[in-house]
Order: structure tokens, then sequence, then C-alpha cells
């Protein structure tokens, strides 16, 4: 704005009767939102909640600090944790007005199975660092909120007391490991506990650059071989029990000779479904699917993979055109609220997974925290429905949507 335009609005918000005073420079900052400084305030139980960032507050408050890191980090300088966020802003609404919207369904099926809400929680490792209970109060929370699970094989609780705590099935979540005998024990395993669909996760082959991990661990004095051992096979197994029996002493994500094939070994042993976690560009959509994969699953990793810059939303719609409906698409990475989640299925996800949202939650109240993260973000998901006009998930499209220029 040149000096005399910016002269002309201070002049007219100066004379302006909705003022009540004249400093137009402090009213313009406080309209900015960076302006507003928020009380400081920890909730005491999921009740209070008013969004899922609450939870954070109070995981941050509560862990020791690398188990904190653990959770937070990103990688080199957290580029794609943060464009996960950033992404969003960039997508916008495009409301319908005046359709009834009295009734509005979250229910939807996925890979044949029926689901009430596409909102699924996303495997993450060793829940057992954010809450004694661990994976077995996400799986309790995701029965009585009704959702599906992916319980990853690094879990600190077995497959089989998962599947018991929530009373159905679970999908299981694969890390390939450079033993195969090691990957295929874990999916005969898995199998024959229940689970009738495998993630395989392909974006961590060559290992990722966790600094902001780093800086917190080195702020913590604890002695963690009371906790974590000393790395014998029989310390590694405890804590990790997919793991047990394999002779393994650490989860060996590191396999830079995978290629496609992997999904043909895969199907070898095992007739689960065999879903591809970790997908960001068109031309892996349609390898994964040219190698057998029943559904494909964009994500980044929480941003914990390669620093790309690029959010998960921003991957989507190039997944989504390649895989062309033939099979489902799953994406996750950065999803905090309802609209977050709106808008990767009106860009045409079948579900979305959210991971961190509902980890801050268990590390906060365990698993009536993540009942109140899904209650919350179900709701959420209702009412963005509600005001843009869709009343069920097969009605969110493409109509709903808008890039900002
Ligand atoms: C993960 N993630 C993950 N993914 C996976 O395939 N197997 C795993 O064991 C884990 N473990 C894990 C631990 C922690 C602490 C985090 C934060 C994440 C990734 C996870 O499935 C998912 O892709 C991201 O968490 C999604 O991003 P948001 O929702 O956390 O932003
Ligand atoms: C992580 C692995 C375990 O992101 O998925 O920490």
């Amino acid at each position: 704005m040149g000096a005399i335009a910016r002269r002309r609005v201070l002049k007219f918000l100066a004379a302006s009767p909705l003022l009540g005073y004249t400093a137009a420079g402090r009213l313009l900052a406080e309209e900015s939102l960076d302006a507003i400084q928020l009380p400081n305030f920890l909730i005491k139980s999921p009740e209070q909640a008013l969004d899922v960032f609450d939870f954070h507050s109070v995981a941050k408050h509560t862990l020791p600090p690398a188990h904190y890191g653990y959770l937070a980090t990103g990688t080199d300088g957290n580029e794609t944790l943060a464009a996960n966020r950033r992404a969003f802003k960039d997508l916008y609404l495009r409301s319908m007005r005046m359709a009834d919207t009295s009734d509005v369904s979250l229910g939807t099926t996925l890979l044949g199975e029926p689901l009430e809400s596409p909102i699924v929680l996303a495997p993450v490792a060793s829940q057992g660092a954010f809450h004694p209970d661990a994976e077995l109060a996400t799986a309790r929370a995701a029965k009585t909120q009704g959702h599906l699970l992916i319980l990853s094989n690094v879990a600190t609780k077995s497959i089989e007391d998962v599947i018991a705590a929530r009373g159905q099935t679970v999908w299981f979540q694969l890390y390939p490991t450079n033993k195969w005998d090691t990957a295929k024990m874990m999916l005969e395993r898995a199998e024959r506990a229940g689970a009738r669909v495998v993630v395989l996760t392909v974006d961590l082959n060559s290992s990722s650059n966790r600094v902001l991990l780093g800086q917190f661990i080195r702020t913590d004095d604890r002695d963690c071989s009371s906790c974590h051992g000393t790395g014998s096979v029989e310390d590694f197994a405890r804590m990790n029990p997919m793991y047990s029996g394999s002779g393994a002493t650490f989860a060996d994500f590191d396999t830079p000779d995978m290629t496609w094939d992997y999904l043909g070994k895969i199907r070898g042993v095992t007739s689960m479904k065999i879903v591809v976690k970790g997908i960001v560009t068109h031309e892996d959509a349609a390898s994964a699917i040219e190698a057998g994969a029943d559904a494909v699953y964009v994500s980044n990793h929480g941003g914990r993979a390669e620093a790309s810059g690029w959010g998960a939303i921003e991957s989507l719609p190039e997944v989504v055109a390649a895989v062309d409906g033939r099979v489902p698409v799953m994406v996750d990475s950065g999803f905090r609220r309802g609209t977050d989640i709106f808008k990767a299925l009106a860009l045409g996800a079948d579900s979305v997974c959210i991971g961190r949202a509902y980890i801050w939650a268990l590390a906060a109240f365990g698993q009536p925290g993540v009942e109140k993260v899904l209650e919350m973000l179900n709701a959420e998901l209702s009412m963005v429905m509600g005001q843009v006009g869709a009343r069920s998930i097969a009605d969110i499209g493409p109509q709903y949507i808008g890039v900002r220029r």
C-alpha cells in the first residue's frame, strides 16, 4: 500500500464510529490471529477438550522428553511436518446451502468392510511409551467408538491381545525386514490371529533423519535401559512381542533392496489383502496396483520419512487420478480436524487415518482420551458435512472443494 493510500485508510478507521477508539494501528494488530494471546490452560479431563490440540498440550506436559520427542519428530528441519498442515490452508470449502442435512451419516465401506466412520486409527509403534495401557487402550476406544484400527508390527502388545481388546479383528501393519523369515513369521501369525488385511509400509526403506527427536533425547537424563533393556534378543521381544521368536534385536526398517516384487512374496505366504502405505506419487500408485495392491495408502509417515516439503493432501489428487477408482485410496499425515478429513474425502480419499491426534489423547488420558478424540472428530466431520450440504460420505465430492490460486 502506498503512503497516501495508507494515510487514507488510517483516516477512515480513525473516523469510524464502530471503533470506539482511534488507535487504528492497534485494532489492525488485534485483527491478526497471531496477536491473540491464548490463556495458558491444560485440560484436566477429556470432556474439557475443545479440539485435539488440547490433548497435545497435556501430552507435551506429561510425557518424558525423549518420548514426547519421538512422538513429535519430523525429519531434517521438519519441512514435511509443516507442509502437512500448511497444505490444508490452500484448500477451501464450497458450501451448498439449503440441503436437508438433518440426518448426516458417516457410514461407509472399505475393502468390503462396513465402517461406522471413514476415520481410521493409523498404525503407531510403541504405544507403551505413551501410556501403560498402550495399544489395549487404543483398541478398547476403537471398539466403543466403532472405528477400524491398524496395528503396527512394532507394537508393545501382541496382535492376539489387541484383537481380544477390540472384540474383533484389526488390520496388521508390516514393516519389511531384510530377513524374510521374520516377515513371513509375522504375516502367518497375524493371519492366524484373524487379520484379513496387511498394510505394508514402504516409506522408510533408507532411514530418516530425526533431528527433533535427538534434540529432545539429549535433554532427557533418565536411565533408559531400565525399560528398554540392553539390546538383547529377550529385551527386544519383551518390548516388541510380534518379533518374539525371530531372534531380532532391533526392528530393521532399512530394506533398500525392496522392490515391487515384495508384494508377490507376501501373496505367496498369506491370503490377507494387501494395502501399500507410504505412496506419494502417481507413478507409485500405478506400480502398486500393477503389483497387486488391494488399496493404496497415501502417506508421508506424518512427516517422519524424507523432508520432501510436500503435504500429504497435496499428493492425494495425483494418486486418486492414477488409481482411477480401481482400488480404495486411504490417506494420512497432518489430519487434526473434521474439516481436514472432509477435504481429503472431497478430493477422492475413501478413508482418512489419524496418528498423533489420538496418541496425544492416549498419552494424556488413556482410553477415555482416545474415545473423546474419535467422538470429537466424528462430530466435527458431521458438522462440516451439514454445513456444506453433504448427507453421506458417498455424497462428498469435488464440488465441495476449491484450490486457492
Ligand atoms: C508412526 N507411524 C507409523 N507408521 C507405520 O506404518 N508403522 C508404525 O509403526 C508407525 N509408527 C509411528 C509412530 C509414531 C510415534 C508416529 C507419530 C507415527 C506413522 C503413522 O502411521 C501415520 O502415517 C502418521 O502418524 C500420520 O500423521 P499424523 O496423523 O501423525 O500427522
Ligand atoms: C516411526 C516408525 C516406527 O515413525 O514408524 O517411528
